[in-house]
C-alpha cells in the first residue's frame, strides 16, 4: 500500500516494502498490480458484468462511488475502490469475445505505453511544451497516412475521436468553400455568409450530421442521395453541383461495413469547386489491406478524411485522427495566436492542427502500435478481423441464420425471422454474459450487430461466441435440426 512521500505522516507509511519510493512511484506499481489482476481474466471472466443497465449494479457503483468531499481518502484506498469499482462494471471489451459497437481492444505495446506516456504527462499543443510528443506525433501521423494509402502530402492530426476529426475537416472545408466566394469565414463568421450546398450519403454516420450542425451549416438543407440495400451511396442518383459544395462520404457503413463508390462518385464531380469529406472512422483502414482496399477503391481522391486510432487500430481511447490534403486548409481554419506562444520551429504547433490547445500525448500508443506491428503486422490485423467476420457469418449462415448484408470487412449483420425473435436473441447473448453483440435496426428489420474490431479475437472466440448465439436461438424456439 503507497503513502505519502517520505516526508508523509501517513501511520500506515512502515507498511512499505520499497519506502525509498515516491508516492508517485508507489502508487504506479499499486495501479500496475491491479491492471494486471484486471487483465488476468480479461479473456475469461464474463465479458459484461452483469446487464448493462440493472439498476443494482449502478446503484451499487454509485453508492460506493460517491464518497465524502469533506472526508478525503488516501490514493490507495482510492485505487483500491476503483479496482473493485472496474472488476463490477467494466464490459471486458479487450478480451476477444465482445463485438458490440466498433470499439476495439487493445494492443499490449499501446496500453504499456500510454502508461509511459502518463507518467510523462506531457501538454503536445506546442513543441516548445514537449519535444518528445511532438517528434512522436510528426512521425506517428505521417505513418498513419502512409498505411492509410492517402497522399504523402497530405496533413494529418490526432484528436479525440472520429467525431472531432468530422468537425474540424468540416470546418476547414467550410472555410474554404465560402472563401472560394469570397467570403472570409474566420474572421466574418457566418451570419450573412453566402451559401455552401452539403450533399451526403443518406447512410452517412450521425457524427457527421452532428458535425454539421456544430459548423453552422445544420442538417435541414443537405441534400440525401439514395443509397442501395447494403448502404453505398447510389452515384446515378447524385443530383447536379452547383456552385461550391461539401459532399460527405461514407467509408464503413457502422451496421453492414460496406463503403461508398468513390471513384464512380468522384469522376462526377469538378474539384476546383467541391470539397469531399469522407467518415472512414474504421472503414478507411481497408486501405491498409491489398486484399481489402478494393471496398474503399478511390477513397485517397478526397480532400479530407476522419478516421479512429482507438477503433480497429486498437489503440487506447481518446484518439481519433483528421486528414486534409492540404495541409494550409487545416492551419487556416484551425490557427491560434497569443503573444505568449511561441509557434515558430521546424516542429509542427499541433494546437494549430486541430480544436484543442492542451492535449496529452496521444500518439504515444499509436507510434507503438505502428512500431511494433510494421506494414505487414498492421494489415494482418485487418485481415484477421475481416476473416473473423467472414468466419462467423458463414458459420450462422450455415445453421440457417439469415445473413442480411455480404461481410466486406469486420461487420456482420443477421436476423433471426421476426423483428421479436431477433431481439430476445441478442437480449440473451448479452445476458449470457460469454460474449457481448449489439442489436440495430436495418433497413425497416431488426438484426444483430456483430463487429470484429478487437485484433485478440481468434477462431475459438468466433466458433464460441457462435455456439451462444445459436444456443440462444434455440432457447427462443428454434429447433437447431429443423
Ligand atoms: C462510422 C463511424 N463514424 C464516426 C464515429 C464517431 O467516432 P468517435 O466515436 O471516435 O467519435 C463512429 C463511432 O462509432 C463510427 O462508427
Amino acid at each position: 500500500m503507497a503513502s505519502d512521500s517520505t516526508e508523509s505522516n501517513d501511520p500506515m507509511a512502515d507498511d512499505f516494502d520499497l519506502p525509498s519510493l515516491s508516492l508517485k512511484q508507489q502508487l504506479l506499481l499499486e495501479a500496475a498490480g491491479k491492471a494486471v489482476s484486471y487483465i488476468g481474466d480479461e479473456r475469461t471472466g464474463p465479458v459484461a458484468p452483469r446487464p448493462a443497465t440493472a439498476s443494482e449494479l449502478v446503484n451499487d457503483l454509485r453508492s460506493r462511488l460517491t464518497t465524502s468531499l469533506d472526508k478525503p481518502m488516501s490514493p490507495s484506498d482510492a485505487l483500491e475502490l476503483l479496482h473493485w469499482a472496474g472488476l463490477q462494471g467494466a464490459v471486458r471489451s479487450t478480451g476477444g469475445r465482445y463485438f458490440g459497437f466498433v470499439n476495439g481492444g487493445v494492443k499490449p505495446a499501446a496500453l504499456a505505453s500510454s502508461i509511459l506516456a502518463g507518467a510523462w504527462d506531457q501538454n503536445v499543443a506546442l513543441p516548445v511544451m514537449s519535444p518528445v510528443g511532438s517528434v512522436v506525433d510528426e512521425v506517428a501521423a505521417s505513418w498513419m497516412v502512409e498505411l492509410l494509402g492517402l497522399p504523402a502530402s497530405a496533413t494529418a492530426s490526432f484528436c479525440a475521436g472520429a467525431s472531432i476529426a468530422n468537425v474540424t475537416a468540416i470546418v476547414a472545408a467550410r472555410d474554404y468553400l465560402l472563401e472560394l466566394q469570397g467570403w472570409d469565414c474566420p474572421t466574418d463568421g457566418l451570419i450573412g455568409a453566402p451559401k455552401v450546398s452539403v450533399i451526403a450519403s443518406a447512410e452517412i454516420h450521425v457524427s457527421v450530421l452532428k458535425a454539421l450542425r456544430l459548423a453552422g451549416l445544420g442538417t435541414s438543407s443537405v441534400v440525401m442521395v439514395p443509397t442501395d440495400r447494403y448502404g453505398r451511396l447510389d452515384p446515378d442518383q447524385m443530383p447536379a453541383i452547383d456552385g461550391p459544395t461539401l459532399l460527405l462520404l461514407q467509408a464503413g457503413n457502422v451496421n453492414t461495413g460496406h463503403s461508398d463508390p468513390f471513384d464512380r462518385i468522384i469522376d462526377q464531380l469538378n474539384p476546383d469547386d467541391t470539397w469531399v469529406h469522407v467518415d472512414g472512422a474504421f472503414g478507411l483502414w481497408a486501405n491498409a489491406s491489398a486484399d481489402r482496399r478494393r471496398f474503399v477503391a478511390g477513397v485517397e481522391r478526397a480532400d479530407s478524411w476522419a478516421t479512429d486510432a482507438h477503433k480497429w487500430l486498437n489503440a487506447p481511447y481518446d484518439c481519433g485522427l483528421v486528414v486534409c490534403a492540404d495541409g494550409t486548409r487545416l492551419r487556416r481554419s484551425m490557427q491560434m495566436d497569443a503573444s505568449y506562444v511561441p509557434s515558430d520551429g521546424e516542429l509542427r504547433p499541433l494546437m494549430n492542427l486541430g480544436i484543442q490547445m492542451s492535449q496529452g500525448a496521444r500518439a504515444v500508443p499509436v507510434w507503438a502500435i505502428l512500431a511494433t506491428e510494421g506494414k505487414s503486422g498492421i494489415e494482418a490485423m485487418i485481415d484477421r478481423c475481416c476473416d473473423a467476420a467472414s468466419r462467423f457469418a458463414s458459420r450462422l449462415q450455415d445453421a440457417g441464420v439469415t445473413v442480411v448484408a455480404p461481410v466486406v470487412l469486420n461487420q456482420v449483420l443477421v436476423s433471426f425471422g421476426s423483428d421479436a425473435q431477433t431481439d430476445e436473441v441478442v437480449a440473451k447473448v448479452q445476458s449470457s454474459q460469454k460474449c457481448w453483440m449489439g442489436a440495430t435496426t436495418w433497413q425497416g428489420k431488426r438484426a444483430m450487430r456483430i463487429s470484429i474490431s478487437d485484433t485478440s479475437t481468434t477462431d475459438d472466440d468466433v466458433d464460441d461466441a457462435v455456439e451462444t448465439v445459436l444456443s440462444a436461438w434455440s432457447e427462443v424456439g428454434h429447433r437447431r435440426d429443423v
